[in-house]
Parts: C-alpha cells; structure tokens; sequence
C-alpha cells in the first residue's frame, strides 16, 4: 500500500469551463485516517482533452460561418486535397493538415485553398484544442450536411503534421486524364473503384474557377446542394451546355464497373449515399487511426 494517499480532487460539473473556476471550485476529499499529515495541495487544471463537447461547439461555429458565407464546397475540397496525399505503402501524407505548410500548400492543385484554410482561422482561434487535421476534416463532414447530404460518421483524435511532413507535388490527380490514372493515384491510397465512382460524386457540389484550375464552371444545376445529381448530369447523351464535365469525371464512364455505379447512384440517392458516408468517412481518416470504426468498404 501506498505509504502517501493523494487527497482526491472532487471538480465541479462547473468547473470545466474555465482554469480559473476549476481552481476555485475543486473541492479536496483527503482520507480521514490521513486527513492531519497531508498539506493542501492545490491541483492546477488541466487543458481537457479533445472532448464530446469540444466537436459540438465547433460543430455549431462552423455551421453558422456557412450560414453567412456558403463556402461548404471548398471545405470538402480542402479536406480532400489534405487527405488525398497518403500513400498507404509508406504510411507518408493523409489527413494531417500537412496541406497548410508551404511547399504543399502552393502546389497547383492547391490553388485557392488558402481563402478555406483563412476562414477556419478565426474557428481555430476560439478552439485551440481541436487540431487543423481535425478542422479541416470536420469542416468538410458538417459542410456536406450543412448542404443537405448524407451524415458522415466522424472520429475525433488526428494529429497535426509538422512543417517536414509536407509531400511531394504530383499525389493529387490530374483532371485531364481517365481512369488509369485515377487508379494509380487511387489505388495508392488503398481506395478502390467503388471509392473512386461514389467520391467523384461530391462534385456535386461547387464548381471549378478559372483562376485556380483553370477549368469554369458548376457539375450540376443546384451547387450548394448535395444530391446524386452529379451522375444524373454526366450519364445524358446531350451535355448541358452549362455544366462542367472534366475528363476525370467522363473516365467513370470508360470501364463497364463504374458505369453502372454511376447508373445506380443516378438511380437511386440512398444507394449513393450509402455507399458516399463509408468512402467518406475512410478517406477523412487515410493515415491517422490504427484501428478502423468503418465496417464495410
Ligand atoms: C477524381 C479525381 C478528381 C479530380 C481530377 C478533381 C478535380 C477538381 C478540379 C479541377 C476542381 C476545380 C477547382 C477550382 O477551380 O476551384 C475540383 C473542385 C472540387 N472538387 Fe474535385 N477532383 C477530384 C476528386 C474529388 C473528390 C474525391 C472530392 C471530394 C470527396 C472532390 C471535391 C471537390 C469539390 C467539392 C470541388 C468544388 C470546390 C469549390 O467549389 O471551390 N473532388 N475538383
């Protein structure tokens, strides 16, 4: 037996709001048969770990930034472009906020997140106990309800990546090119063509920019709303003159698999939303959890 017994802290349900009331309102229960040896010890209080609460709060301030600026779209570009680094052969990249540190954030396939990652900013001020790896990821998840789309299951608990982790140009994939390339890009991920078909479908939401890709314009009629109107627009024989089909986007037509997921999820929004929340949730987690909550992929 312990020759000290440690008086126990007793905290306030209060007292998690702030350092200052934790001290004030910890109440000291020290054993009784110790009670005269033992000094008053004081505990300082702890920074409380990423929290139910925590996600909650931030939950909400990111709701209501996309209540005045409807910026969901570039959020779940943000987060796809930090997450969409990982090579699953080294274990290198994923979703570590490594995007945010020069030289990859000013890669070209990079171009404009910069205006996301300033608008988390202030969010990241008001709760510094959330990581970026976190934000960014969160961002995206609540942007795309935020949207109308389906509820992805979300993890708290990425680490940050440090200014050496940042990787290589040329991970990300080129939208002029089809499917061999996607698989490449894809495949080094450890996603597959279900993950390629259903993710490409979050292009229905946003649109291209000019000064950023190159490419102009929206996917769908609606893009502030997640739907399964992305494959509706790219399976019509006759293109909407309006609307943007990149190469990558056509390739989920070249191979006979993918173009009947495409068909399916044009078919059927639940199936696309179904199978959306797992390759979500998978690629929202590429290289930061040792165990998996996913139960299919
Ligand atoms: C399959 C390969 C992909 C290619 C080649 C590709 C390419 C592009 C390009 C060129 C843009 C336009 C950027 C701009 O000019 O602002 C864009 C935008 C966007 N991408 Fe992708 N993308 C791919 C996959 C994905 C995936 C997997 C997601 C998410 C899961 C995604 C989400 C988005 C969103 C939401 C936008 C709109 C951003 C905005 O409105 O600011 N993309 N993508």
């Amino acid at each position: 037996m312990n020759a000290f017994v440690a008086p126990i802290a007793v905290l306030h349900a209060e007292s998690l709001c702030t350092p200052s009331t934790a001290l004030r309102r910890t109440t000291f229960v020290t054993p009784a048969r110790t009670q005269s040896r033992l000094p008053t010890v004081f505990l300082p209080a702890r920074r409380t770990p990423p929290t139910a609460s925590l996600e909650s709060d931030v939950r909400t301030a990111l709701n209501k930034l996309y209540d005045t600026t409807p910026c969901m779209p570039i959020m779940v570009r943000l987060a796809w472009h930090d997450a969409g680094t990982y090579k699953v052969a080294d274990g290198t990249g994923g979703a570590n906020a490594s995007i945010r540190y020069l030289p990859e954030k000013g890669h070209a396939a990079n171009n404009g997140l910069n205006i996301a990652m300033d608008l988390l900013e202030p969010i990241k001020a008001q709760f510094p106990a959330i990581s970026y790896a976190d934000l960014y990821q969160l961002a995206s998840v609540v942007g795309i309800e935020h949207s109308g789309g389906p509820k992805v299951p979300f993890r708290m608990g990425r680490t940050d990546a440090g200014e050496a982790d940042t990787t290589e140009d040329g991970r990300l994939p080129d939208a002029d090119k089809r499917m061999g390339h996607l698989r490449e890009v894809f495949y080094r991920m450890g996603l597959n063509d279900t993950e390629i078909t259903v993710l490409s479908g979050a292009h229905t939401l946003g649109r291209a920019h000019q000064d950023r890709s190159g490419f102009d314009g929206p996917w769908t009629k609606v893009p502030v709303v997640f739907d399964n109107s992305y494959f509706v627009e790219i399976l019509k024989d006759e293109p909407d003159p309006d609307l943007l089909r990149l190469s990558s986007d056509l390739a989920l037509l070249d191979i006979p698999e993918t173009k009947a997921l495409c068909e399916k999820y044009a078919n059927d929004q639940k199936a696309f939303f179904d199978d959306y929340i797992l390759a979500h949730q998978k690629l929202s987690e590429l290289g930061c959890f040792s165990t998996s909550n996913i139960s299919s992929s």
